[in-house]
């Protein structure tokens, strides 16, 4: 990991991106989970720009993540990917994730939309579902807010109620009951990963209340919430969570079955994006 991502501030980021040639307001902002980087073909007059030329973005070391800032339309609507994103696990992730988030506040984005894959709590909604986030629940370590507050970006005590945007999140329903694509709703819980839930971890945050797990997502949508971005969260869902079925779990088996879902979700979004377009 680079120490240098704690010493550049986002601007620096959007000047390098505006350097290189593109000078579009985007609407919106995507990240790709794990195994959804093929998100990203659904874009439009690309325009690519590497992570490692864009000061205080960092490479995932994780298979499956692309690690390139993808601009360009969905419907006519000026987007911005980040495919791919690092892990709290690979260290130094909450410097990193508000640099990549603010980026996409400093650009121009009104709404970011997170995708994740993710293991599932409830046995009705398997492997190859999606499941839009409605709340989330943090059991990961930290929080990327806390530190000296940096007033330009949000105040020091921020609201999450309602922190997964309510009315995106009906026009999303609206768009999956339209395509006829089956949606999920439910609760995201984070952990910190890279090792797996124990059986009773899963037991215990099903009591909690939680409908899916994964390792991303929580600190970015603090991070979101705080810059005052709205928020859609969408899990992939991989596999039964821990002690759920007979599955063992593995990132390959994440991989294999995102990349399955990814189809579902690029035609969700395409919906998604047109409906917001028409807002
Ligand atoms: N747990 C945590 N992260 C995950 C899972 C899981 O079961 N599936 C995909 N990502």
């Amino acid at each position: 990991m680079k120490i240098s991502s704690y010493l550049c501030h986002p601007k620096d980021a959007v000047a390098a991106i505006r350097a290189k040639g593109y000078q579009a307001v985007p609407r919106l902002g995507l990240v790709t989970g794990s195994g959804l980087g093929h998100l990203a073909d659904m874009i439009e007059d690309k325009v690519i720009i590497p992570y490692r030329d864009i000061p205080g973005f960092t490479q995932s070391g994780v298979e499956g993540h692309a690690n390139q800032l993808v601009l360009g339309h969905i419907h006519q609507v000026p987007v911005a990917c980040l495919q791919g994103r690092v892990h709290l696990y690979e260290g130094d992730y909450f410097p990193i994730m508000k640099q990549m988030i603010r980026t996409l506040k400093l650009l121009g984005c009104q709404t970011v939309v997170l995708t994740n894959a993710a293991g599932s709590l409830r046995e009705e909604v398997g492997p190859g579902e999606l499941m839009a986030l409605t709340d989330h629940i943090n059991l990961q370590p930290g929080n990327p807010m806390i530190g000296p507050n940096e007033p330009e970006f949000g105040k020091r005590f921020f609201s999450m109620e309602e922190a997964y945007d309510p009315i995106h999140l009906k026009t999303l329903l609206a768009v999956a009951a339209k395509i006829g694509i089956p949606l999920a709703t439910g609760v995201y819980i984070g952990f910190s990963g890279p090792a797996f839930e124990t059986p009773a971890e899963i037991r215990a945050a099903k009591v909690w209340g939680a409908d899916a797990v994964g390792m991303s997502t929580v600190p970015e949508v603090l991070i979101a919430r705080h810059c005052g971005l709205r928020v859609v969260g969408i899990s992939s869902i991989t596999n039964l969570a821990a002690g759920l079925s007979d599955e063992k779990l593995s990132h390959e088996g994440t991989l294999r079955v995102a990349q399955i879902a990814a189809e579902k979700l690029i035609r969700l979004l395409l919906g998604f994006v047109r409906a917001i377009a028409d807002e």
